[in-house]
């Protein structure tokens, strides 16, 4: 009798969910923050609605609810006062991000806190790192600039940060931070790379929370090309290789067939649903074109079975309490 194979037996009600093959969980979540050091109270950010910046003095009671919620992560962005060409104010002991971690680990011990180790949010030009003048073409110096990214996780560490994640695309970044911890007694802190970045349109939204759009040229002599996969998978290999201890894929949603190629290195992969992805589905949901809880859980899901073991997302509070 046709059809013999009945996929539709282990659809029903009660057996389906002994066989769903992918789970997301809490655990899996790390939520974004930016800490502004230029406000008072927290700043909205049109473009992301629910999210602000926040002032130090808000982050903590921040953190908690984050906390209570049962997300056990947190990636910090900090917007400084001060910028100039060589981002100073990256690596200062009382800078925003240092002061920013200082407190979480006083206030939320139990929160794990993870810091965005980059130049772009300190630079006055907005770039990832040192540029080198060559006429109207600024160009980011790589050599020079891995120096900057080994002093910046350092000072983070020093103020107690509990993992770093370099995401400035330099050649090398990973084994230059990996060489500055370790000389300087650091050595259990684990380096989350963003090791496989695209230069991606989906970023427009951060750079306008961040401050950190460049003034002149692009990323593009950085970042990746999204057309290419192989370039992708070395990208990563090489971080594995100078001793990155967990790889990213960035963004997430676009490209789930990088996050399955990387998945085959062994490491465990974080995904990064970026700014432009929240914006996205925030705003076909507020014009009441698509129902963004499910809409939210299907993107997250789908990023799991891709092969991620970690998800950064900035509906991480939003998911914890649907979970719950
Ligand atoms: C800084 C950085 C960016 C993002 C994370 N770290 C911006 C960029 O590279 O241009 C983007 C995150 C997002 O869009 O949510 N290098
Ligand atoms: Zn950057």
């Amino acid at each position: 009798m046709f059809p013999t194979t009945r996929l539709r037996r282990l659809r029903n009600r009660k057996v389906q969910p002994l066989v769903r093959e992918t789970d997301l969980t809490r655990s899996d979540l790390i939520a974004p923050l930016f800490i502004d050091e230029t406000i008072q109270h927290p700043a909205p950010i049109p473009s992301m609605p629910g999210q602000s910046r926040l002032p130090l003095r808000d982050l903590p009671e921040t953190v908690k609810r984050l906390s209570a919620a049962g997300i056990r992560a947190v990636i910090l962005f900090g917007i400084p006062k001060e910028k100039d060409p060589g981002a100073a104010s990256a690596y200062a002991d009382d800078g925003i991000m240092q002061q920013a971690v200082r407190l979480i680990r006083s206030d939320v011990p139990e929160m794990l806190v993870i810091t965005d180790v980059c130049a772009c949010e300190y630079t006055d030009h907005g770039h990832c790192g040192i540029i080198m003048e060559c006429g109207d073409c600024p160009e980011l110096d790589n050599d020079l600039s891995l120096d900057l990214m080994g002093r910046i996780a350092v000072s983070h560490a020093r103020a107690g940060a509990e993992m770093v994640a370099p995401s400035c695309m330099l050649d090398g970044q990973v084994m230059a931070i990996r060489q500055a911890l370790d000389r300087e007694g650091f050595s259990s802190i684990p380096i989350l790379s963003y090791s496989t970045k695209f230069a991606s349109a989906l970023y427009g939204p951060f750079r306008e929370a961040a401050d950190s759009g460049c003034c002149q040229g692009d990323r593009s002599t950085y970042q990746m090309d999204p057309a290419n996969r192989n370039e992708a998978y070395r990208e990563s290999l090489l971080d594995a290789e100078e001793g990155a201890d967990i790889l990213m894929v960035k963004p997430a949603g676009l490209y789930l067939d990088i996050i399955r190629e990387i998945t085959t290195l062994g490491l465990p992969v974080a995904a990064y649903q970026v700014s432009g992805e929240y914006a996205m589905i925030k705003a076909a949901a507020a014009n009441g074109w698509i129902d963004e809880e499910k809409v939210v859980l299907e993107s997250l899901i789908s990023i799991k079975r891709a092969g991620a073991t970690l998800i950064i997302t900035y509906f991480a509070e939003d998911v914890a309490r649907w979970l719950q």
